[in-house]
């Protein structure tokens, strides 16, 4: 398993949020965290990227424990984050944006450069373009190829399509599909729940902090109580 993040706690103070969630994602596969508002999904990819304390739980990624390791060891050791919010720079240009992402790199740059734009052609055209004055769906391609300036084993995304149009939710869809045909792990929390599990080779609904269903997306959107309690019928 390239991530297993089994059995976390951990909260913002003296309160847990998490409650002994465990997630997990392979090399060549697209996991899904879905759950109401406030289930702790977002606290879950911040305890995986070492920006939350785990107080008890284990992390482990390409076979080591990472547990509380710190972001910036952990993007070294191949993971990348893309947060709910802020994801961007907005003041920088797209180009700069990426090259940001790059932070822990030294090296020649151009070749993960043109995978991105190569990705994303339309970013390619507005690489000279502040972040800013992109449409969220365009921010929401910078942030992810800002991401992928790492060459990450993991990509944890965290809401990549909120408040886009069903048009453009499908395309970061592709996208995200295609990035792990090349490889790269995906884990995920989306709010357009069915449209993801749809594309989810394993799913979590999580609510308070716990898994409440843990199973294939597939076999969660087949799931009558899964539907009718957290997918909206
Ligand atoms: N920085 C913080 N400090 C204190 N409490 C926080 C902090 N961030 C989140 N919380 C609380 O932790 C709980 C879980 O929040 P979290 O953001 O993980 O939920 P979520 O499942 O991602 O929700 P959403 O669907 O709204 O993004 C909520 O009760 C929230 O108010
Ligand atoms: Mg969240």
């Amino acid at each position: 398993m390239l991530l297993d993040a089994q059995a976390l706690y951990g909260g913002y103070g003296g309160m847990d949020i998490l409650n002994g969630c465990s997630v997990a994602v392979d090399s060549d596969q697209i996991a899904v965290i879905v759950g109401p508002n406030g289930a702790g999904k977002s606290t879950a990819m911040k305890a995986v990227f070492g920006l939350l304390k785990v107080r008890e739980g284990t992390v482990t990624f390409a076979g080591d424990e990472i547990t509380n390791a710190r972001p910036e060891s952990l993007v070294r050791r191949g993971m990348a984050y893309v947060p709910q919010e802020r994801n961007v720079f907005p003041n920088l240009t797209v180009h700069e944006n990426l090259e940001m992402g790059a932070f822990v790199r030294s090296d020649d740059l151009s070749e993960s450069l043109d995978r991105v734009y190569g990705l994303f052609p339309a970013m390619a055209e507005k690489r000279k373009q502040p972040a800013g004055e992109l449409s969220g769906g365009q921010r929401q391609m910078v942030a992810i190829g800002r991401a992928l300036m790492v060459e990450p084993k993991l990509l944890l995304l965290d809401e990549p399509t909120a408040g886009l149009s069903p048009r453009v939710m499908d395309e970061i869809f592709e996208r995200i599909i295609a990035i792990n045909a090349t490889g790269v792990g995906i884990l995920m929390v989306e709010q357009n729940a069915k449209q993801a599990l749809a594309i989810a080779h394993r799913g979590y609904v999580l609510a308070t902090g716990r898994n409440r269903f843990t199973d294939t997306g597939a076999a969660l959107l087949a799931n009558q109580e899964v539907a009718q309690s957290f997918l909206g019928g």
